[in-house]
């Protein structure tokens, strides 16, 4: 139900490292981590790179969106130093770079397809196509545990990335479970629900557990609140405090 890790890196490093970059990797290795959820979009020339919001301005210097510039343009920009000045460079990372990274520290990936507004269907394709074709000796050797979880809002772009790549897993993620949420589960052939840990309760927990789907949570960043829902069932959940929940939390 969840071969995966329980706790996970969010956006790479969490709050150690400016978010989205290899910089937060190295912190998420740094402190034991090897399981990341990280966020993907599409560049104007269709290429995914690793970003987490469409517009610039906040990890991204001065004005612009993502889908008006080519990958090569946005792996010039500096996505460290809005953090602090020892990040200053930190570039954004195209997705086949990032996945690479991963795959030689051996980082498991819950890859959270984020598509820029309009562009639901073609991201799920390729983020979905492309990390198959890096995946394909672990599909064929059956090796769930170590596939990469393809997680999103879009349930567009999850649909898009099933046709693309049925025989890699997703999840659907939620900020609040709707009440049909089971319905669009397995309509997704999804493995897993994600949902903001705020709105879980144990019974909620306790029906998708039933229900034979993995639970996951974001973002979880104190122990305390660690410690409450685990127990409801929840297999894992992604933190940005690896500081203080380490990848051996229990
Ligand atoms: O994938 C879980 C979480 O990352 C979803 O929200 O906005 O942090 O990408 P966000
Ligand atoms: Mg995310």
């Amino acid at each position: 139900m969840w071969p995966y890790p329980k706790i996970v890196a969010h956006r790479g490093g969490g709050t150690l490292a400016p978010e989205n970059t290899i910089a937060g990797l190295r912190a998420g290795l740094a402190y034991g981590f090897r399981a990341v959820e990280f966020d993907v979009m599409l560049s104007q020339d269709g290429i995914g790179v690793v970003m987490h919001d469409p517009d610039f301005g906040r990890t991204i210097y001065g004005d612009g969106h993502v889908s008006n510039h080519t990958a090569a343009e946005l792996a010039r920009m500096d996505a460290g130093r809005w953090m602090a000045p020892e990040f200053r460079g930190e570039p954004v990372p195209l997705f086949l770079e990032w996945v690479d990274y991963c795959k030689e520290h051996r980082i498991w990936m819950n890859i959270e397809i984020k598509p820029v507004e309009g562009q639901e269907e073609e991201t799920g394709r390729w983020v979905a196509h492309t990390a198959r074709a890096r995946f394909a000796a672990e599909v064929a050797a059956g090796a769930q545990a170590q596939l990469p979880l393809l997680s999103s809002f879009s349930m567009a772009a999850l649909a898009a990335a099933r046709d693309a790549a049925p025989d890699l897993p997703r999840a659907c993620l939620f900020d609040k479970v709707p009440t049909d949420w089971e319905r669009i589960a397995r309509e997704l052939g999804a493995v897993a629900i994600h949902t903001n840990h705020k709105h879980l309760t144990p019974a909620l927990a306790a029906a998708i557990k039933q229900a034979g789907f993995g639970l996951f949570c974001y973002t979880v960043n104190t122990p305390e609140r660690a410690r409450e829902i685990l127990p409801w069932g929840v297999d894992g959940f992604c933190t940005d405090r690896i500081d203080l929940i380490g990848p051996d939390f229990a």
